[in-house]
């Protein structure tokens, strides 16, 4: 096992779109347990194949309710809508506001290939929503109304200081990239 290194934004692999896994194989469950350790070693709550370079439909979650591995995940409902602060591995110099729903149920295989279901609210729908978006190529970044930039010394959970304006990163802060034209 190893922990693998984490691509940053705006590496081409994060706009993909994943790859459907046809079978769970030795190979898979390998990923799963690295991506679990990388994401632990990160102090991350979720993860998903492509952040490690990996272009598969495969995801890892935990916020503290345990560890949720997941294979070809796909949103079967969502309900609701509720606006958190959120952030990326694969971006972390910023935090945004976006809105999800509020809960959602999501289908997948776990790591014996067996159909699971997950019904999820709060946290854990944030962050399996989150997840997903990854495997279609779209970070919380293009979904973000404000996003915010962490200053050094800054607590890392995403706390703004006072007074502070929030401000959207530029082009050139982001890696060169303009998202608004949609390329
Ligand atoms: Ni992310």
């Amino acid at each position: 096992m190893a922990i693998l290194e984490i691509k940053h934004y705006p590496e081409p692999i994060l706009r993909a779109e994943a790859r459907i896994v046809p079978k769970v194989t030795a190979t898979v469950r390998k990923l799963l347990d690295e991506m679990v350790q990388t994401m632990r070693a990160a102090e991350g709550v979720g993860l998903a194949a492509p952040q490690v370079g990996v272009s598969k439909r495969v995801i890892v979650v935990d916020v503290g309710e345990g560890l949720i591995e997941l294979i070809n995940p796909k949103i079967e409902k969502k309900e609701g809508s509720e606006t958190a602060m959120e952030g990326c591995l694969s971006i972390p110099q910023y935090l945004g506001e976006v809105e999800r729903a509020a809960s959602v149920t999501v289908i997948g295989l776990n790591r014996e290939g067996e159909e699971v279901r997950i019904a999820a609210t709060g946290l854990l729908a944030r962050a399996l929503q989150h997840e997903i978006d990854h495997l279609n190529g779209i970070l919380f970044i293009d979904r973000a109304t404000v996003i915010y930039e962490k200053k050094p010394g800054q607590p890392e959970d995403g706390q703004i200081g006072e007074g502070e304006a929030p401000t959207k990163p530029s082009a050139s802060e982001t890696g060169g990239r303009d998202d608004s034209t949609g390329s």
